[in-house]
């Protein structure tokens, strides 16, 4: 979904995806990656990734990621359509202390993609998902991405359990990760 409000004639603005990073048939992941789209400033494109549309399979091309030299249809637009995108922000839901596996396996399928790219992280769970945002935090930093860690939404504080934000999500606090990625982004990309 790219917000026709972003974007304004002869000018273009940095594209961000949103990623969902669950796929159970009553998640409520769609939820909270809405409402952390609805947060972007003028000055974004923003995009909803789904990882169930996504729909990777487990690390099914022959030669290591590392290389690129992707043969399966699936990694290919994978690889292609993050290649589309100047920053990401995950939404992660903590699943046993840890995060998704499809989540992992979607960072897994590619590799020189990620080195440099800023992504932002907004947690949600009991807790907040800080276990799961911790986990998460150290496979980002080894693919070398520019990593800004958001808040966590906790249940009965922040959202229902059925994924209706309340009146206490933090709002600003998603709005400030936006302006340090926007930032993060114009230092990756210095105008020419
Ligand atoms: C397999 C599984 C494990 C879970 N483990 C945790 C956990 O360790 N910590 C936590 O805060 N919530 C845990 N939960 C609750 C999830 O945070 C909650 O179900 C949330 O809605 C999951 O995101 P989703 O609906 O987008 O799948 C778990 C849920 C599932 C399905």
């Amino acid at each position: 979904m790219i917000e026709p409000s972003s974007i304004i004639s002869g000018m273009s603005f940095p594209k961000i995806g949103v990623v969902v990073s669950t796929t159970r048939p009553s998640r409520i992941g769609p939820k909270v990656a809405e409402w952390v789209s609805q947060l972007a400033p003028y000055d974004a494109q923003v995009e909803i990734v789904d990882l169930a549309e996504v729909a990777l399979p487990f690390l099914e091309d022959h030669a290591v990621p590392a290389a690129g030299d992707y043969d399966r249809p699936s990694t290919i637009a994978w690889s292609q359509r993050v290649r589309g995108y100047d920053a990401l922000v995950l939404t992660v839901a903590e699943y046993n202390g840890g995060y998704p596996a499809v989540l992992k396996n979607a960072l897994d399928t590619l590799k020189q993609e990620w080195a440099g790219m800023p992504v932002a992280v907004v947690g949600y769970g009991w807790g907040g998902a800080a276990a799961a945002t911790a986990a998460l935090g150290t496979v980002l930093d080894r693919l070398r991405m520019v990593r800004l860690d958001g808040p966590g939404l906790r249940f009965g504080e922040d959202l229902s359990t059925e994924g209706e934000i309340l009146a206490d999500a933090p709002e600003d606090a998603v709005r400030g990760l936006y302006d340090q990625l926007l930032a993060a982004v114009r230092e990756s990309q210095p105008a020419a």
